[in-house]
């Protein structure tokens, strides 16, 4: 049941006719309690009143797979925007982004040129960029890319996913590299990544406790209290220093624990998604846990 709940979200996340009409949609189905608004103003709003409890952000103007030329420069437009906006309303901040978005399947050049105007810009302002990673078949070309920006600019870094068989393989070749660690949220198959949860979480403690032995920053991803415990632990009987790592959760999920791991001194970044272009995102939470599905339309009906 879980797993056919699970599949059935998955392929809404990749319909695009349906991502359309979502579009003109716009708020039904409870999103807006974990997208933090649909422009620049209200994802500035929700950073600033996180950064008020001690918790740092990270904005991601939502977006995938973008077919079209100037839908990728535009989108690359609007994450400058952004930038600029974290700058003036001076909020502790950074930036999250899809390749997708800025024209990967289009061609790599649209997608490395306006990756490099981004980089510059954020570099200019001091400002991190994280390349979120998605599904299998963009991974090889984002590693690439990623690799490619890397030796120009120093303020990016990229996701690792550990369903993924190759997972501390890259994790080793990316050493040195700032990386957010993850367990995964795509349909991978067999052969490309582990299926069995607790295999996956296995090789999620495995990664963390690599990246960080090898000295890199380490974002720990998850909003699973069961790993967050075993991190704390490995990080106090290893000496590692808080400053090498902080945890991530997504914005409107287990609200309480970004407050309290934030007052007891961890770095915590909560990770902010705004912007019309909702549906995939939204899909994508709902399959990683059934739970998500009634805590959703709860919203949707308490409204
Ligand atoms: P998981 O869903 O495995 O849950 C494990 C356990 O934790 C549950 O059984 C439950 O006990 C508890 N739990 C989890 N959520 C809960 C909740 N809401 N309330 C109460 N208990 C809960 N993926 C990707 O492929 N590419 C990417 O770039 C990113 N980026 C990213 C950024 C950030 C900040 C986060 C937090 C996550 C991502 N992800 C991602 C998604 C990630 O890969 C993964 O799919 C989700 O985080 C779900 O896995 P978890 O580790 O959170 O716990």
């Amino acid at each position: 049941m879980k797993n056919l709940s699970r599949n059935f979200f998955l392929f809404l996340s990749q319909n695009q006719t349906l991502n359309k009409s979502a579009k003109r949609w716009g708020w039904k189905l409870g999103a807006s309690r974990v997208v933090a608004g649909e422009d620049i103003n209200s994802a500035m709003q929700a950073v600033q009143q996180l950064n008020e409890d001690g918790i740092m952000c990270t904005v991601d103007h939502l977006g995938e797979f973008v077919t079209d030329e100037n839908e990728a420069l535009k989108s690359a437009e609007y994450c400058i925007k952004t930038l600029d906006a974290i700058v003036s309303k001076n909020v502790d901040c950074n930036l999250s982004l899809k390749l997708t978005q800025l024209g990967l399947d289009i061609d790599q050049k649209i997608c490395m040129y306006n990756m490099e105007n981004i980089l510059s810009a954020a570099k200019k302002y001091g400002i991190f960029v994280r390349i979120d990673m998605e599904d299998f078949s963009h991974y090889p070309a984002t590693i690439d890319i990623l690799k490619k920006l890397r030796m120009k600019y120093d303020n990016t870094g990229t996701v690792i996913q550990a369903y993924l068989h190759r997972a501390s393989a890259d994790v080793e070749a990316l050493k040195g590299i700032p990386l957010r660690l993850v367990k995964g949220a795509y349909k991978e198959p067999p052969e490309v990544a582990l299926q069995k949860k607790s295999d996956i979480d296995n090789n999620f403690i495995h990664i963390i406790k690599q990246h960080l032995c090898n000295g890199s920053y380490t974002a720990i991803a998850t909003h699973d209290h069961h790993i967050i415990e075993k991190v704390k632990k490995f990080v106090q009987e290893n000496n590692i220093p808080r400053d090498l790592f902080e945890f991530q959760m997504l914005y409107g999920f287990r609200v309480e624990m970004h407050k309290t791991l934030a007052a007891e001194g961890y770095r915590f970044r909560t990770y902010v998604p705004f912007g019309k272009d909702w549906y995939g995102y939204f899909m994508r939470r709902l399959a990683e846990r059934p739970q998500n599905v009634a805590f959703a339309f709860k919203g949707f009906f308490s409204k």
